[in-house]
C-alpha cells in the first residue's frame, strides 16, 4: 500500500515470482513435434556449402541431408520440408528438374524416406522457382508474365513425382490461383490419397526471402508482386484460406511468420484445420546476425520468437533452429 490511496487493489506481479510460478502459468509451451526443419540439398557438390547468410545453415549432400533427417528424427522434430537445388545447367523455361524422378528433390525425398522411414515427416516443397531458369515460381507465357494455368499443369506432375518418390506431404509454395485444387487432383488420380497438402496459404511478397535466395541459388530478376500477396492486405488472406480450404487443403501456413502474426492469429481463429507458419531465412539472419555482434542474446530472442508464433496460434512452425530448438527443450 501507497500512502495514496488504495492502488494497487490487485497485483499480477504474483503470478510472475518465481520460475516454477512462471511455468505454473504459462499459457504457450514449445514442445518439439511443434517443429518442422526447411532444408536444402544441392546437387553435384562433394561436402555442403555453408550459406553465408544465413550462419549455421547449408546446402546438404545427398549424404549430409540424411544425416541432418536422422538428427531431427532423433530431435522429436514432426517433419523435414526439402528444396532441391539442382545443377544451374539442368534449369530450363519448364523446370524439368521439377519433374525429373532422377531430379535432385525426387531423389532426396527417397534418400531421407529410405533414411527415416516414417519417424520424420518427409514434405516437398512443390514450385518451380529453384528449378526454372528465369527463377519465377511458375513457367512464362509469351508477353514473359507468369501463366497461372500452364504453371497448374507442371504443379501436378510435380505433385505427382514427388509423391512417387515417397513425400509424406507436399507443399505448394507458388502462390497460383487454383494450385490446390489442381494437386489435390492430380495426387488423387495416381492413387495417392494419402498424401497430405500443406498449402501456402498466406504468403507474401516479403524483402525477407533475401537469405533464401542464396539457399536456393536463385536466378530471380525481379520480384514476385504479380502472386505473392501485398504486405499491407489481411483481408485476402482469408480470402486465399477459403480457396484452399475448398480446393481441399490439409493445413494452412502463413508466410512470413514474425511481421505477419495478426494474419497468423486471424487465420488461426478461422479454422478448424492445422496452422503452420514459417520463420523465413530472413528472420533466421536478423537473429543470427544481431547475436554475432553480441545485440542480442541469440538463444532467448530464438524461444520468444518462437514462442510468440505458437501463442499467434500456429500449431507447427518451420524455422531453421527446429533441431537445435528441440534438443534443447527436450
Ligand atoms: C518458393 C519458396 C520461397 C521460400 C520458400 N518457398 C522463396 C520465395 O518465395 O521467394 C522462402 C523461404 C525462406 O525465405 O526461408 N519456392
Amino acid at each position: 500500500m501507497t500512502k495514496y490511496g488504495s492502488f494497487p487493489g490487485t497485483r499480477p506481479r504474483r503470478l510472475r515470482t518465481t520460475p516454477v510460478m512462471r511455468r505454473m502459468v504459462a499459457e504457450t509451451r514449445l514442445h518439439p513435434a511443434d517443429f518442422i526443419l526447411p532444408a536444402f540439398v544441392r546437387e553435384g557438390i562433394a561436402e555442403p556449402v555453408p550459406i553465408s547468410s544465413m550462419p549455421g545453415v547449408v546446402q546438404h549432400t545427398r549424404d549430409s541431408l540424411k544425416k541432418a533427417a536422422v538428427e531431427a528424427a532423433e530431435a522429436g522434430i514432426s517433419g523435414i520440408m526439402l528444396f532441391g537445388v539442382p545443377e544451374e545447367s539442368k534449369k530450363d523455361a519448364v523446370g524439368t528438374p521439377g519433374t525429373d524422378p532422377e531430379g535432385i528433390l525426387q531423389v532426396a525425398i527417397g534418400d531421407v524416406r529410405a533414411e527415416v522411414g516414417d519417424d520424420l515427416l518427409v514434405m516437398s516443397d512443390l514450385c518451380l522457382d529453384e528449378v526454372i531458369d528465369h527463377g519465377h515460381c511458375g513457367v512464362l507465357d509469351a508477353q514473359g508474365r507468369v501463366d497461372n494455368d500452364a504453371t497448374l499443369e507442371r504443379y501436378a506432375e510435380m505433385a505427382q513425382v514427388q509423391a512417387d518418390a515417397g513425400a509424406h506431404v507436399v507443399g505448394p509454395s507458388g502462390m497460383m490461383d487454383g494450385q490446390i485444387g489442381v494437386v489435390r487432383d492430380a495426387l488423387d488420380q495416381i492413387g495417392r490419397e494419402d498424401v497430405a497438402i500443406l498449402a501456402y496459404t498466406a504468403k507474401y511478397s516479403s524483402a525477407f526471402y533475401g537469405p533464401f535466395r542464396e539457399a536456393v541459388a536463385s536466378s530471380l530478376k525481379g520480384d514476385r508482386k504479380t502472386y505473392q500477396q501485398d504486405p499491407a492486405n489481411w483481408r485476402e488472406s482469408l480470402r486465399e484460406l477459403a480457396l484452399d480450404l475448398e480446393e481441399g487443403a490439409d493445413m494452412v501456413m502463413v508466410k512470413p511468420a514474425g511481421p505477419y502474426l495478426d494474419v497468423l492469429a486471424r487465420v488461426a481463429d478461422a479454422v478448424d484445420v492445422p496452422v503452420a507458419a514459417y520463420q523465413i531465412s530472413g528472420e533466421y539472419a536478423m537473429i543470427e546476425a544481431a547475436a554475432e555482434k553480441g545485440w542480442v542474446d541469440r538463444d532467448r530472442a530464438i524461444l520468444e520468437t518462437l514462442t510468440g508464433i505458437k501463442r499467434a496460434g500456429a500449431r507447427s512452425i518451420l524455422t531453421y533452429w527446429a533441431t537445435e530448438v528441440a534438443r534443447q527443450l527436450r
